[in-house]
C-alpha cells in the first residue's frame, strides 16, 4: 500500500455482507473506513460499531461528502438508484462491487465527473461475519481507468488479494463463471445430499458424509488441475454403471436425471481431453445419454 492510500478515506453505501467483509478487511489493513449509510439505520449502525473511526450516516449523500472513495455495496438493482440520487463531486472516486454489472451503471456519477469503476471480490460471503482474512489469496476483478485503476489495484493488494482487470463487456460471462463454480457447487451439494433421503438419511447427514469428498475434489483441482482431476465412471468409460445411474435416477426426479445427463456430456469432454477414454467409448456414452433423452420424449408425448 502506498502512503497515499493510507490517507484515503473510504465510505460504504449499503451495509450488507460484502460491506461488512470489505470494511473490516480494509480497516485491518490500515485503511481509513470513515463513513457508512444503508437503507436501514440498524445495518449502518452495526457496520460502524465494528469499525474503529467509522461513522454511521443517515444519507448516502453524507457518505459521499465525507469520503474520497465510495463503495456502493447495495444489491445490484439499487446501485443505479444510489448513483442517481447522490450529488457526486468532480474527481471523487465511486465504485460498485457487483460481478455482472459494468461501470456503466455508475453513469450518473461519471456525468458529475466522478471517477467510476468496479471492484468485485471473487469470493462468496454468506454472513455479515466473514473471516477477517476472507479476501487473502482471492482474486479481485477491477474495471476502471487511470488513476482510479492503480488505486483499486493497490487496495486489492493491501487485502493480500490478487487484482485482475476485467473489461465491462466481459463481465456477464465472467460472472456466469463465478455462478458455475460457487452457486452451482452448492446446488450440486443439494442434489447429491437429497438422493440420500431415498435410502433413509437426512440431507444434513448426507452433506456431512459428502463434504470430505468435495474437499478431496477441490484438493485434486489444486494439485492436478484440469483435466487431470476427473475420476469416476465417465472418466473410466464405465458404461454399465452409467446405465444403472440413468435407470434409477429416472425413477427419482426428471430434473435430477437431466442435470446428470448434461453434466455427463460435459464430463465426456474432460475425459477425452484427459485421454482416459477413447472417442469410440465417448460415442457409446453419448448414445446412452441420448437414448434416455429419447425415452423421456416418449414418456412426455
Ligand atoms: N455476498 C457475496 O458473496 C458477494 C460477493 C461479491 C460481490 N457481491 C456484490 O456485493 C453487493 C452487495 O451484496 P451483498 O451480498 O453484500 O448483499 P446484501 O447482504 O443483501 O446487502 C445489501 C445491502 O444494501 C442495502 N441496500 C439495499 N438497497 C439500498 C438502497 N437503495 N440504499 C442504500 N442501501 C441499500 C441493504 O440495506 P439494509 O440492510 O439497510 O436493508 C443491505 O444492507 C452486490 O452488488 C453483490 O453482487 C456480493
Amino acid at each position: 500500500m502506498t502512503s497515499n492510500q493510507k490517507t484515503l478515506e473510504l465510505g460504504f453505501i449499503g451495509a450488507g455482507k460484502i460491506a461488512h467483509g470489505l470494511s473490516r478487511a480494509f480497516s485491518r489493513a490500515g485503511c481509513l473506513v470513515k463513513a457508512v449509510s444503508s437503507r436501514s439505520t440498524e445495518s449502518a449502525g452495526s457496520l460502524a460499531a465494528a469499525i474503529p473511526g467509522c461513522k454511521a450516516c443517515s444519507t448516502p449523500q453524507e457518505v459521499a461528502d465525507t469520503c474520497d472513495l465510495v463503495f456502493i455495496t447495495t444489491t445490484d438493482q439499487a446501485i443505479g438508484v444510489v448513483a442517481r440520487e447522490v450529488n457526486w463531486k468532480p474527481g471523487q472516486m465511486v465504485v460498485h462491487t457487483s460481478g455482472a454489472d459494468s461501470a456503466d451503471v455508475l453513469e450518473p456519477a461519471a456525468g458529475n465527473r466522478a471517477l467510476t469503476g468496479v471492484f468485485h471480490p471473487l469470493q462468496t460471503i454468506a454472513s455479515i461475519n466473514p473471516a477477517p482474512d476472507i479476501f487473502a489469496g482471492s482474486t479481485i476483478t477491477i474495471e476502471a481507468g487511470e488513476p482510479l485503476l492503480q488505486t483499486l489495484k493497490d487496495l486489492a493488494i493491501s487485502l493480500r488479494a490478487k487484482p485482475v482487470e476485467i473489461s465491462g463487456n466481459a463481465r456477464v460471462l465472467y460472472h456466469a463463471s463465478a455462478v458455475f463454480i460457487s452457486n452451482y457447487t452448492v446446488t450440486l451439494a443439494n442434489i447429491a445430499s437429497s438422493l440420500w433421503q431415498t435410502f433413509g438419511y437426512s440431507r444434513n447427514e448426507a452433506l456431512n458424509a459428502l463434504l470430505p469428498l468435495l474437499e478431496g475434489t477441490v484438493s485434486n483441482l489444486q494439485n492436478q488441475g484440469l483435466p487431470g482431476s476427473l475420476t469416476g465412471p465417465v472418466s473410466r468409460g464405465d458404461t454399465p454403471t452409467i446405465s444403472k445411474h440413468i435407470k434409477e435416477l429416472a425413477e427419482v426426479n426428471s430434473l435430477t436425471l437431466e442435470t446428470y445427463r448434461l453434466l455427463g456430456l460435459n464430463a465426456l469432454e474432460v475425459a477425452l481431453e484427459k485421454g482416459s477414454i477413447t472417442p469410440v467409448q465417448a460415442k457409446e456414452i453419448t448414445g446412452l445419454f441420448a437414448d434416455k433423452e429419447r425415452a423421456n420424449e416418449k414418456n412426455n408425448a
